[in-house]
């Protein structure tokens, strides 16, 4: 496609669907032509419409900075920092419980897991409800395609899990606000600039945004590492070597395998993007598995070469929208790979039952990888 239609209409959807580096970039970083508020596309609906208030990723200037600044005084890199020794435990933990046994699922044993605590513990909700948040991440991103939400039935079909998780999180907002304890929903209800703060139902749409955003993403990620280290024993062994190389090693992975594969905004006005006329109020799609093995920008595109460097990927998009969990998804697999690899001096994956992958419109990696 990147040769042939580099941009092209969906004969389906009717979207646009973007496949070079460069028309990508533009795509994701011009929000002046390319907005993010989708919602044109999207069935009105009561519940979705109140659940998503906080929800900034679908929002333009000014509202996004304003609503992104507040909850970025909650989320700090230091916040984030602070996490790192939280998530060796829980790594050290997960890893502990596969002692004995010489298989393990590493999606659903290791990249699921961790990255559900970290978030349930970095939100302050209890641990111990995290097969609800998977539950609640699998009814809106998977279990009825990635798309559901442009569509009147894929709605439907999601209303019962948002009602819950709406419920849910209001309980847990309220609570906090009656109580003085510490953490990042005290934090939120604390933020203030300019006299503006968040209410009740715009913390609960951006704890939503993170435990949706930061779950099924980020242990698609670490499963994407492995199976990349499964293909190339030599850099595997270099990171052995040299644990340093890890977060460049990390970069290439979501370079080579973006765990999302579309990025998709709106066209504000009639554009022209790679020879092709785009009317205005069109939905606009970047193939991010796509753009990041584009022979114009990246030199062997389809090595995966953990030297490489800079690794100019677009897997956490780019502009003001981009993600602010990228420094917790990044420290999350650092640790894990750490610790695998310090743990197992041999690990691959099982050549005698199948990887199960997910459909790969939405998520690019697996379900289930028997290692
Ligand atoms: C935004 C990918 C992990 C929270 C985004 C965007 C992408 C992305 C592509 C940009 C959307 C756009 O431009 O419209 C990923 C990937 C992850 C990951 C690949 C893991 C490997 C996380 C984590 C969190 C998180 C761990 C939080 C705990 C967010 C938020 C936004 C966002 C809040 C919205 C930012 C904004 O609109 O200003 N992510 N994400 N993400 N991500 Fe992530």
């Amino acid at each position: 496609m990147r040769r042939t239609e580099p941009v092209s209409q969906d004969k389906d959807t009717g979207r646009w669907q973007v496949f070079r580096y460069g028309d990508g970039m533009t795509v994701a970083t011009d929000a002046n032509t390319f907005s993010n508020d989708l919602s044109e596309f999207i069935p009105d609906h009561e519940e979705l419409r109140t659940f998503s208030k906080g929800n900034f990723q679908n929002m333009d200037q000014p509202r996004h900075r304003e609503l992104r600044g507040l909850v970025s005084q909650g989320f700090t890199p230091r916040f984030v920092a602070g996490m790192a020794p939280r998530i060796e435990t829980v790594a050290k933990e997960l890893l502990d419980a596969l002692r004995d046994r010489d298989r393990i699922d590493l999606v659903t044993d290791l990249a699921q897991p961790l990255p559900v605590t970290v978030i349930a513990e970095v939100m302050g909700l209890p641990v111990s409800d995290r097969a609800l948040f998977r539950k609640w991440a699998d009814a809106l991103l998977v279990d009825n395609g990635i798309d559901a939400i442009f569509s009147e039935q894929g709605v439907a079909a999601m209303a019962p899990a948002i009602r819950e998780m709406n419920a849910y999180l209001l309980n847990h907002v309220r609570e906090y606000r009656t109580s003085d304890r510490e953490g990042l929903i005290g934090d939120l209800i604390a933020a203030e600039t300019d006299g503006m703060t968040l209410d009740d139902q715009e913390i609960v749409g951006f704890l939503a945004l993170l435990l949706i955003a930061g779950h099924l993403t980020t242990s698609t990620l670490l499963s994407n590492a492995i199976l990349c280290l499964d293909e190339n024993p030599d850099a595997t062994r270099q990171l052995r070597d040299d644990p340093g190389l890890l977060p460049n090693a990390i970069e290439e992975v979501l370079r080579y395998r973006s765990p999302l594969f579309w990025l998709d905004r709106r066209a504000r006005e009639t554009v022209e993007l790679g020879g092709c006329e785009i009317p205005a109020g069109s939905q606009v799609s970047v193939a991010l598995a796509s753009v990041s093995r584009d022979e114009e920008e990246f030199e062997n595109p389809d090595t995966f070469d953990i030297h490489r460097n800079p690794v100019r990927h677009l897997a956490f998009g780019m502009g003001a929208h981009f993600c602010l969990g990228a420094p917790l998804a990044r420290l999350e697999v650092r640790i894990a790979l750490k610790a695998l690899l310090d743990r197992y001096r041999d690990f691959a994956v099982a050549s005698d039952e199948p990887i199960v992958y997910h459909d790969p419109r939405g998520f690019q990696g697996a379900t289930h990888l028997p290692v």
